[in-house]
């Protein structure tokens, strides 16, 4: 079995100091205990570009304009179930977006001429994992902006979003511990790793049980 992770960070200085990144490294260790392989797709080593709705995915379906596009695509379809791992921004981040408005698009031309139409992703389980630059105040908007919004989509892409509990419907969001300001222009915020692990593995098994 194996799975992909996508890391939706867009911010290119952390790279793998990155907390979307460093989510998807303890999603992978988690994933091989179970004996689940996993690949971390870093959008950031990708160059997405938006859906213009030309239409030509109908026939295709893939993006006749983005290779990266259909790079990401193709390892999507081929794995036993998908990890989306998000910061909130505004509401989420730019390639993370894009990849799934293509996505739509291509499911969505396909099933409004045949609604019988199943997707090359149907019933893929996908956990939704958000954090953002705030602390337990902030989950419930997290959930609303990050997960419910990738949560959306993924409906009309016939994937199947794993709830982590009756509330959390759309998966998990994650806390920063603290922000401290420093010299630097940006917050910096530290984590709870502990509290991260333990959440984590749970989720994930959420996840691994509907495979
Ligand atoms: C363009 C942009 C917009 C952001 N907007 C918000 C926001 O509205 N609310 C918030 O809590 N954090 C916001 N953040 C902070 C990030 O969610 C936070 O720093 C996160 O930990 C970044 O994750 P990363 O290290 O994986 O990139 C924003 C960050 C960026 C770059």
């Amino acid at each position: 079995m194996n799975a992909i992770c996508i890391s939706a960070s867009n911010i290119s200085d952390s790279y793998r100091q990155s907390t979307s990144y460093k989510l998807c490294e303890r999603v992978k260790e988690i994933l091989y205990q179970s004996g689940i392989g996993c690949e971390i797709i870093d959008l950031r080593e990708f160059d997405l570009s938006p859906c213009i709705g030309c239409g030509k995915c109908f026939d295709s379906r893939r993006c006749c304009k983005d290779k990266d596009f259909n790079r990401i695509y193709n390892k999507i379809i081929d794995s036993d179930c998908i990890f989306f791992v998000s910061p909130h921004y505004a509401p989420i981040p730019a390639k993370l977006c894009m990849l799934l408005e293509k996505m739509e698009e291509i499911t969505f031309l396909h099933w409004w001429k045949d609604n019988t139409y199943e997707s090359e992703m149907y019933n893929i389980p996908a956990g939704i994992i958000s954090h953002g630059g705030g602390s337990d105040w902030a989950l419930s908007s997290y959930k609303a902006m990050v997960n419910d919004t990738i949560a959306n989509a993924l409906d009309t892409i016939q994937c199947k979003t794993v709830p982590y509990n009756d509330e959390w419907n759309t998966g998990i969001s994650l806390p920063v511990h603290s922000v401290i300001e420093k010299e630097d222009i940006f917050p910096v915020q530290t984590y709870d790793w502990e509290a991260i692990e333990q959440k984590l593995q749970e989720y994930v098994k959420c996840v691994v049980q509907t495979i």
